[in-house]
Parts: structure tokens; C-alpha cells; sequence
């Protein structure tokens, strides 16, 4: 919420063991991919973060029936869907509303959505969706913030996208899980998310192979029946605990998780001198040595090291001595947010837009600073974790977009944490945020 600050009283080394949720950004898009369902999908695992709740809003103003019928699951039923057009506040807000063009558009043939918004990155375009839907069959306009994209019949064909994009590949995914004939989408996205999707879909009765690799083939089918489903465990949620464990010097089993999406980040800790003992479900994360090696990082599309643990790794970076530099390769404007870790004391150069050189080693102190995006906020709770005395943290909305109970499972890890309510907003961090 905006109205709230996170307060953190820093030095405690994390402790104990912590529960990963699902996957927000695979949940956000087998939530829209039930709009393709003639039947009610019961979907497990799903994380109670703001985004999922705007989506369910959108879903239902469709004319379908969606929400948590238990704590972690949500029923959708779209066999009544009413409406091809996805508009308004919440589909400007987030991203994963690009995924309302794929779905609406194979359900309906037609859609008109919101020009989707999310974290500002510098641009996010979504030409290569469009790019897509048009290899199907269907024509597109953008009129007034509208996207209206609409097809007399979808037909598979081949889809090469020019840069890997998760959000393309999915939204051609799911345009094409309804068309006629086969379609190919090439130089495809393979995130785990993108493979959880298709394992949805296919559950679902679809038939979509080679998910995971470059090359995705959709087979069309007639009808989607309903089912139920459970949503993969948060890579990016994982990755921030474990980040956080090391960056305080302590010993955290995280749980509930899939090791092997962990592979990047694993490997950078290691280099840096981090312990990480691997279990089916589970990493061990401890500090073996108290200095830190440094290392260099650069962004990559999966099995890379992904963008969205960025921030929370810049934050470690500046423990361990020495220079070390981060490249970001997928957004080209994602290091906004290091104006607040200077201001805690943080030594970082930003080169161009995209690489930072980080000299390490400096003592960081408790500071206000802002959420300037979702994972940046991740990053600021990390800096406030690691920080001499007190760090509040303003502008929460963007960290409740993805992250459930995070002040819950960090105080159960010992953080000294809270969250308080703040009106007004100092007008400092008002212009900051601007
Ligand atoms: C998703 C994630 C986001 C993550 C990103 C990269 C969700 C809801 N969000 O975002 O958290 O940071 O993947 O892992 O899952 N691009 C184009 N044209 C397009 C679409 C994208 O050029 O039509 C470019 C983008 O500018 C960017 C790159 O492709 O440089 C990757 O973007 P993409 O993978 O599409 O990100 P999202 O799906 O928006």
C-alpha cells in the first residue's frame, strides 16, 4: 500500500527455514490462459499478491466467475464469458494484462485491451505479440491507449521472434492453442514459467510441445475442457531469500522450491564464497567465510541469470570487496533505483543505462528510501536487512505486487520488521517518486 512504510531495524542474520509460495508471473498467466477453458479450472499454489487480485477483477468484469476459494487456490470459469474487452486502471497497471490480447483474442477472435503497464524498465514494447497474432491471421490497430486486434479464423504458422521475450511467446502460446493447424513459435522464451503455461494448457487438453526449448509447437485443438492445476514455486521469490541469507551472513533453508530454476543464482553465491547445501525441494544457503568474493554479473534470458533478481544481487554485490560490475542485458533502463542504495551508503557508478560497477565492501546504513519498482523494493528490504540502524522503506505498493507475506516469513526468520501506517508521504520522497 501507498499509505504504508516498511520499517526495518538492521544487522539480525536471517535464521531458519522459509516456504516459497507459487510462481507470480506463471500464475498471473495460467489465470488469463483459463479464459481459453470452456470449464471450471481450479488452479493450486497461487500466491495472494495484488496482481493476482487485479486479475481476477479484470476476469470477472468478462463476464466469468473467478476467485481464492481456499488459501492458495482460485477457481476461474469462463464457459459464460461475455465481454472481448479488457480495459480500465488494473489492465493499465500491470503487465501480465498483454497476456488478455492472446487469450481473448483465440477465445473470441477478437480483443480490445488496455495497453498493458508494469514495472517502468524503459520501454516495453509488445510488438513481437502483435507480430505473432498477424502470422495467425489477425489484424491490429491502437486507438486511444486501446489495443484492438481482431481475426476471422486463426491459422498456426511459424513465428520467429526476433528478441526472447516471455510475454510474446506466451501470448502467441495462447492465441494459437484454439487455431487451426500447427503454429511454430521459434527463438521462443524458456522460462520455467513459460513451461508451467504450456503444462497448464496441455492439462487442460491442449497440445503444445517442445515448451522449455527454442522451438514451441502448438497443435491446435477444437476445446479446452477444465481441471485443475498447480502453479510451479517462485524462482524470483526463492532467489530474493537466498540473496537475503547471504547478504546478513546467515543460515536460511529455503523450501518448496525447484533447485535446478535456481542454477544461475546458485552458481554466482558459490562463486562469491556463499555455502548452498541442495536438496529435491530445498537450498541451504549459509555465510562460510565473513568477506564475500567479489563477481560479475550480467542478465540474461533463462537458464541465464534473470533480470528480475538484479536488484536483490546489486544489493549483495556491495558486501564483498573489491569491484565488482552488473550488466543488465534484457531491460534497457532497470538501474533507476540505485539512487537509494547510494543514499545508504552504497558505492555504485551507473555506466550508460545498463552496467553498474559496484565497489564493495562499503557499510551500509539505515536510511528512508522508496520501492522505486517491484524487485528494486525487494532490494531496499535486502539493503535494510544488511544496514546499521533503521531503514523505512516507502512506496510498499510496488513490493505487495509480488511478494507474499514477506515481512511475515522474514520475521519468522528473526528480521526485525514492521510495517506502519504513513500520512503524508514525506515530500522529498513524493518528488523522488514522481
Ligand atoms: C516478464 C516478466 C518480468 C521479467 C521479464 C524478463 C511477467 C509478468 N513479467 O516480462 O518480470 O523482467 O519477463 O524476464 O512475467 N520485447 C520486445 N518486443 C515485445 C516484447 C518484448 O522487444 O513485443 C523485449 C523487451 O523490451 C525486453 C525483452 O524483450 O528487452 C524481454 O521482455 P519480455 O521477456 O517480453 O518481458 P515481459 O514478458 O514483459
Amino acid at each position: 500500500m501507498n499509505d504504508e512504510k516498511m520499517v526495518i531495524l538492521g544487522g539480525v542474520p536471517l535464521s531458519g527455514e522459509v516456504k516459497i509460495s507459487g510462481a507470480k508471473n506463471s500464475a498471473v498467466a495460467i489465470l488469463v490462459a483459463s479464459i481459453l477453458v470452456n470449464g471450471k479450472c481450479v488452479i493450486e499454489n497461487v500466491p495472494r499478491v495484488s496482481d493476482i487480485y487485479d486479475l481476477i477483477g479484470i476476469i470477472k468484469s468478462l463476464g466469468c466467475e473467478a476467485g481464492f476459494v481456499g488459501n492458495d487456490v482460485v477457481e476461474v470459469d469462463c464457459s459464460g464469458i461475455k465481454s472481448h474487452r479488457a480495459v480500465g486502471e488494473a489492465v493499465r497497471k500491470i503487465r501480465a494484462s498483454s497476456y488478455f490480447m492472446g487469450a481473448l483474442l483465440g477465445r473470441m477472435k477478437k480483443a480490445s485491451v488496455d495497453l498493458p503497464g508494469g514495472c517502468d524498465f524503459g520501454v516495453r514494447p509488445i510488438d513481437l505479440h502483435l507480430k505473432g497474432f498477424k502470422a495467425l491471421g489477425a489484424e491490429s490497430d491502437i486507438e486511444y491507449g486501446v489495443v484492438n486486434i481482431k481475426a476471422d479464423k486463426l491459422v498456426g504458422d511459424t513465428v520467429y521472434m526476433d528478441v526472447v521475450s516471455v510475454g510474446a511467446t506466451i501470448d502467441v502460446m495462447l492465441a494459437a492453442v484454439l487455431a487451426d493447424g500447427m503454429t511454430v513459435i521459434d527463438s521462443a522464451a524458456k522460462e520455467p514459467h513459460v513451461v508451467d503455461v504450456a503444462n497448464f494448457l496441455n492439462s487442460m487438453g491442449a497440445n503444445i510441445r517442445g515448451a522449455g526449448t527454442d522451438v514451441i509447437k502448438i497443435r491446435g485443438v477444437k476445446e479446452l475442457h477444465g481441471g485443475t492445476f498447480s502453479v510451479i514455486p517462485d524462482q524470483i521469490e526463492a532467489g530474493t531469500f537466498m540473496i537475503a541469507a547471504a547478504a546478513t551472513g546467515g543460515d536460511v533453508i529455503v523450501s518448496n522450491i525447484i533447485p535446478k530454476h535456481m542454477e544461475s543464482l546458485s552458481a554466482k553465491l558459490e562463486e562469491m564464497g556463499v555455502g548452498l547445501e541442495e536438496d529435491d525441494e530445498a537450498i541451504r544457503v549459509y555465510v562460510k567465510r565473513p568477506e564475500l568474493r567479489r563477481c560479475n554479473v550480467k542478465t540474461q534470458p533463462y537458464p541465464g541469470f534473470p533480470t528480475d533478481l538484479q536488484p536483490q544481487m546489486l544489493v549483495l554485490l556491495t558486501k564483498a570487496k573489491g569491484t565488482s560490475i552488473m550488466t543488465e542485458n534484457v531491460w534497457d533502463n532497470r538501474l533507476k533505483y540505485v539512487s537509494e542504495l547510494n543514499r545508504m551508503g552504497a558505492a555504485i557508478t551507473v555506466e550508460g543505462s545498463d552496467v553498474a560497477v559496484v565497489e564493495g565492501g562499503t557499510k551500509l546504513t539505515g536510511a528512508p528510501v522508496c520501492a522505486k519498482d517491484l524487485r528494486a523494493g525487494a532490494a531496499m528490504v535486502i539493503a535494510g536487512l544488511m544496514a546499521d540502524g533503521v531503514t523505512e522503506i516507502y512506496n510498499l505498493k510496488y513490493i505487495d505486487r509480488g511478494y507474499e507475506d514477506l515481512e511475515k516469513k522474514l520475521r519468522a526468520l528473526g528480521a526485525q520488521i514492521t510495517r506502519r501506517k504513513v500520512n503524508p508521504m514525506p515530500d522529498y520522497l513524493k518528488a523522488a517518486n514522481k
